[in-house]
């Protein structure tokens, strides 16, 4: 099979109807700030736990298609001793991994960061690869204040962003392409758009010029809204006519699939407006959810580093992950909360 089928094949499990993607690719100080709010210390045996107790939630291969890893997990066994990326397999799932190296200062771009990680990326992704990913994930950040994001961050991310989609895609590993624009801030909706469009915009011309594969790759934005700490919260209705009015402008229709990021959204809020984007379909991309804390947070709230609330957890995981499949399609309410 030619690299670009695997590519093409590897998406379209991704994007299957009614599903999205799992994203439990928090880094260890992440992951110790998510296990604090619980009142449990991040150690390696505690995150084992907690990651093989929700990758095992009966039936997760319904709604999730793929797990984004952190790669202390890809090499961890779950606690019946199943190597963690089988256990995904084992649930109709395919493993992923994160595999940027963070982000750091941008020199001469005050407010602004640039991700690191490209230095041996081809080396560790050939190894990934032989431990079972079969997608990667790489997550430029952007702060939005009344001058940030300046140019110099917008074209520097962009530029790095595409080289890490175009060496996943020469291994046969598909790229999820991650510009997240911070909701943090008191902008504006309209400020959030005007920053995501010009991101995205200078996002694909990066990925133009390294010859990247548009079907062969799969694009993690954040959703249009207003800050955090503006004013009013925007509606879903308003997320989705904002943030599909910048897409239709900047995303090619030959992209397959968008998977959000919830960035800080409520579990409700982030089903809420994935289900408003999808009534206002049909739209050229699939649109679908790579969600962490969207997903995780009720159950990480359940398990409060006890196994003893497994099963608890492992509902709640369940509740999130089949509620979000359902707003795949737009038939989501909020009654089915309950
Ligand atoms: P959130 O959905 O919690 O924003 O996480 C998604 C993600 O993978 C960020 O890189």
């Amino acid at each position: 099979m030619g690299q670009q089928q695997v590519l093409e094949d590897t998406v379209a499990e991704l994007i299957e109807d009614g599903k999205g993607i799992l994203a439990a690719d928090e880094s260890a100080p992440t992951i110790a700030k998510r296990f604090s709010a619980v009142g449990v210390e991040s150690t390696e045996e505690k995150r084992r736990e907690y990651r093989s107790l929700i990758f095992s939630t009966p039936g997760l291969g319904d709604y999730i298609s793929g797990v984004i890893l952190y790669e202390e997990t890809l090499r961890q066994s779950s606690l019946d001793n199943i190597a963690i990326p089988e256990l995904l397999r084992n649930q109709g799932i395919v493993p992923g991994i994160k595999v940027d190296k963070g982000k750091i200062p941008l020199v001469n771009a005050p407010g602004d960061e640039i991700t690191v990680g490209l230095d041996g990326l081809e080396e560790r992704l050939q190894g990934y690869r032989d431990q079972g990913a079969r997608f990667a994930k790489w997550r430029d950040v952007y702060h939005i204040t009344d001058t940030n994001p300046g140019r110099l961050a917008i074209e520097a991310n962009a530029e790095v962003l595409a080289r890490y989609a175009a060496i996943c895609q020469s291994l046969g590993v598909v790229p999820i392409v991650e510009p997240e624009v911070l909701m943090d801030g008191h902008h504006t909706i309209e400020r959030c758009a005007q920053v995501n469009e010009a991101v995205l915009r200078e996002v694909f011309h990066a990925l133009d010029r390294h010859g990247v594969l548009l079907e062969g790759m799969l694009l993690k934005p954040s959703m249009v809204t207003a800050g955090k700490s503006h004013t009013s919260k925007a509606s879903p209705e308003q997320v989705a006519e904002a943030t599909l009015k910048v897409f239709r402008r900047v995303v090619p229709a030959a992209v397959p699939g968008v998977v959000f990021l919830s960035g800080g959204q409520t579990p409700e809020e982030a089903t809420s407006n994935l289900n408003a984007l999808n009534q206002h379909g049909p739209h050229p991309w699939a649109l679908s959810f790579s969600y962490g804390r969207a997903l995780q947070e009720p159950a990480q709230k359940a398990w409060a580093g006890s196994l003893e609330n497994g099963p608890a957890a492992q509902e709640a995981m369940h509740k999130r992950a089949k509620l979000n499949g359902v707003a795949r399609n737009g038939s989501y309410t909020p009654d089915m909360e309950r």
